[in-house]
């Protein structure tokens, strides 16, 4: 392999694939799914669907298992650093034993609660293989959910803040936050009156649900609606914005 292209696919809407990912799906011989084999059929389903709409020149798939790993060890960042270790060398063996160019889906952007390029550059760090790499940037869940509550994310001149369930439950909310991997309802332990939230779950694809209002009168609500989409799927995805004021 020579090239590897990374490919931000959006975050489940098919026409939210933009038309640079489209010529890169185009040019690859071999799409590798990396440590995937827990995923929901839906999930990938949506790359499947992506690539029998817009490939039409042969291509394989090459599977690469995460390596096993231990779940509760004594020493966590060692485990970890050796776990990730294993990783790189397996995918450098699969890249080293794939010709022409590689390629890499990856959900919503690279850039946001992604692994895969800190992988990539492990991997060529070990110095065993060499390739050239591009990032093909994709629509991120959060662009998503801006979009369909027609929102922007921050007031006039203010930053914006994305963070996880687990860093707001530690760090409180000081203004509005983007929040993602939150499988606890973290923003029913948000304190305050004057909280706003804009909801977004299952975003681009056909069980999407959008719910917004003061975060007093529609938390219930959302818990409930999560707790109920995630029993009858088996899994949900969700993110949303919290604003004070
Ligand atoms: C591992 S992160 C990956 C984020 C991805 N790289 C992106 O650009 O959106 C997974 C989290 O993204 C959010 N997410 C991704 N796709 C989503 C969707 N279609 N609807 C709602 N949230 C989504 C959820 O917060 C989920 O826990």
């Amino acid at each position: 392999m020579h090239k590897l292209s990374v490919i931000g696919i959006g975050a489940g809407d098919p026409d939210q694939v933009t038309m640079q990912a489209v010529k890169a799906l185009r040019q690859v011989d071999v799409f590798f799914v990396i440590g995937k084999g827990a995923e929901k059929q839906e999930l990938v389903d949506v790359r499947t669907a992506i690539l029998a709409e817009h490939v039409e020149r042969p291509y394989r798939i090459v599977e690469i298992a995460d390596p096993p790993r231990d779940r509760a060890p004594a020493d966590y960042q060692g485990v970890v650093e050796d776990w990730h270790e294993r990783r790189a060398a397996l995918l450098a063996a699969a890249f080293a034993a794939a010709e022409g160019v590689g390629g890499i889906l990856v959900w919503g952007d690279p850039s946001l609660y992604d692994s895969t390029l800190r992988m990539i550059e492990r991997v060529l760090a070990r110095g065993t293989v060499r390739f050239d790499y591009e990032v093909i940037p994709g629509v991120t869940s959060v662009q998503a959910l801006a979009a369909r509550h027609r929102l922007v994310l921050h007031r006039i001149g203010e930053p914006v803040h994305i963070t996880t369930g687990r860093r707001l439950r530690e760090e409180g909310l000081a203004d509005s936050a983007v929040v993602m991997l939150d499988g606890e309802c973290t923003f029913t332990e948000v304190p305050g009156n004057d909280v706003h939230i804009w909801w977004g779950a299952y975003l681009g694809m056909p069980d999407e649900t959008l719910i917004a209002g003061p975060l007093r009168e529609v938390e219930q609500q959302i818990v409930e609606r999560r707790t109920r989409l995630r029993a009858e799927k088996g899994w949900i995805m969700d993110v949303y914005l919290l604003r004070r004021g």
